[in-house]
């Protein structure tokens, strides 16, 4: 009986520190019906849904508690730019910091976020950016001739999303991390055994949900990648990227211990592989399960190869492949769902495009989620959740910039990559690597559904939020090396 008082009393008590009322001057404010928790659970499971819901009830845009937090979701995507520009009112480090000690345990508290990040467009763009898409070519080539012998004359069947992502991490932490070097603790596929493991446990260590279980493997697994990863960037010969070494060299001049350096590399780890293997799955599934594009995309490549030369790699920056462009911009449509999420370290206005205007509380959040609009919105797209190949060509073949909502032009139609000063640095070396290795697959090999008629598998909707989305399940594959009919 005492028990159940206090209970009722602690509940009570929630209800009174955690109660706001929304101003006339703030956005619709859906605070939910648990304490505290509000909608945490139902924006866990499938953030897609619950925002939907939430947009049918409130419009473009709404307040929802989730987990003690207020945040604002913006949908209206001509809009965003109030949100992406507004650097001194909308903070990007520091929900990113929030994320980097739940995930990796990581602080950095005498980081300077600009030296790494100008480090990281010093080689991620430019001249070293055609060196680095080279190197990652290289690995491409070896690691799938590795896969099938040229002499194989058998299919080889495979999960595509483990065919993709496997290669894509291998050879993605060749690249930046791990070298020539071929000794045990440094070897892709332990690293990348481990890591998805890891990856299994993300969306939960970001969300603080882990259940003891789970948490006891996710530290062990992390404490795994840490000495995996120990090595990388150490030293100049080290192996990895001129990149890796000199990020490190900063993280040592700002005086951080090498345990914590090796988890800021561990970091970097995910933002540069988390994204990209998984992107490379869903395009070649929506080609090979749509005849059509797969040989649209394959006539565009044929024409390619007959320039390649045996000096040249494929797939050389410079080359102009229009068709291939628009099916990836297509796939990152339907499957890049990152949430673009800014802290309100001041109190300030927002203006509306359609003049409407709303009050943002300081420290509160502010989430654009552009998977919902412009990406999948009805408006703008016909049909959105189908995969239309050619969706962003005009008639002519150029590639077309023209969509709308509302009658006006938009600036962000789709933003898999984020936008404005903290948009993706990556994107460039992803865009190429997925390019790269697409090619060498359609070109070298032949590859073809195990079930002919098998459709894209299901989203897995925990996954809403974090960059790019993933699989429930598989899409089965066979492949064999071309030359061997
Ligand atoms: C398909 C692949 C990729 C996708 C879809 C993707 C997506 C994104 C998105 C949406 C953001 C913005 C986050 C925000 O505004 O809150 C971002 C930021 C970032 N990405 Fe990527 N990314 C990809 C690949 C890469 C690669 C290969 C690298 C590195 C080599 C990379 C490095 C970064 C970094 C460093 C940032 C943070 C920028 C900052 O601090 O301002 N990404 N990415």
């Amino acid at each position: 009986m005492i028990c159940a008082i206090l209970l009722l009393a602690l509940v009570l008590l929630s209800v009174i520190l955690t109660h706001r009322r929304r101003s006339k001057s703030e956005p619709p404010l859906d605070r939910g019906l648990i304490p505290w928790l509000g909608h945490a659970l139902e924006f866990g499971k499938d953030a897609a849904k619950f925002i939907n819901r939430m947009k049918q009830k409130h419009g473009n845009i709404f307040t929802v508690r989730a987990a003690g937090r207020y945040v604002t979701v913006l949908l209206d995507p001509h809009s965003y730019d109030a949100v992406i520009n507004d650097s001194n009112s909308l903070d990007f480090t520091r929900y990113a910091q929030v994320l980097m000690e739940r995930i990796f345990n990581l602080r950095l508290p005498h980081h300077q976020p600009a030296d790494a990040k100008a480090l990281m467009k010093r080689h991620f763009l430019g001249k070293n950016l055609a060196t680095l898409n080279s190197t990652m070519g290289r690995h491409l080539q070896v690691l799938l001739k590795a896969e099938t012998p040229q002499n194989q004359k058998d299919w080889k069947e495979e999960g595509l999303f483990d065919f993709s992502y496997s290669l894509l991490f291998k050879a993605g932490y060749l690249t930046l991390f791990g070298g020539e070097q071929n000794n045990n603790s440094t070897d892709p596929s332990s690293v990348y055994e481990e890591y998805k493991k890891f990856d299994g446990f993300l969306t939960k260590m970001a969300r603080g949900t882990l259940r003891a279980e789970e948490k006891k493997t996710a530290l062990s697994v992390r404490e795994r990648l840490l000495e995996l990863l120990a090595p990388a960037g150490l030293t100049e010969d080290s192996g990895s990227s001129p990149w890796l070494h000199h990020f490190r060299r900063l993280l040592q001049q700002e005086g951080t211990d090498e345990e914590t350096q090796r988890k800021a590399v561990l970091m970097q780890l995910w933002a540069s592989q988390g994204n990209v293997g998984p992107a490379a799955f869903w395009l070649l599934g929506y080609l090979l399960t749509n005849p059509e594009a797969l040989v649209a995309v394959k006539r565009e490549f044929s024409q390619i190869a007959q320039m390649e030369t045996s000096e040249t790699l494929p797939m050389d920056r410079t080359v102009n492949t229009p068709v291939f462009d628009s099916a990836l911009e297509e796939t990152l449509r339907l499957t890049a769902a990152p949430f673009i999420t800014r802290e309100v370290v001041q109190e300030k206005t927002l203006h509306m495009a359609d003049g409407q205007e709303y009050l943002l509380r300081k420290g509160d959040r502010v989430c654009l989620f552009p998977f919902i609009s412009p990406q999948m919105d009805p408006e703008i797209y016909h049909e959105p959740q189908k995969y239309k190949y050619d969706r962003f060509l005009n008639e002519d073949g150029s590639v077309k910039k023209d969509f709308y909502k509302a009658g006006r032009r938009l600036k962000y139609y789709t933003m898999p990559w984020g936008a404005g000063t903290n948009g993706c640095v990556g994107k460039q070396f992803a865009i190429n690597t997925i390019r790269q290795f697409v090619y060498m697959v359609l070109t070298n090999y032949d590859v073809e559904l195990c079930d002919l008629h098998a459709q894209m598998p299901e989203i897995n909707a925990s996954r809403y939020g974090f960059g790019m989305l993933q699989p429930e399940g598989d899409l089965l594959i066979r492949y064999k090396p071309r030359n061997t009919h």
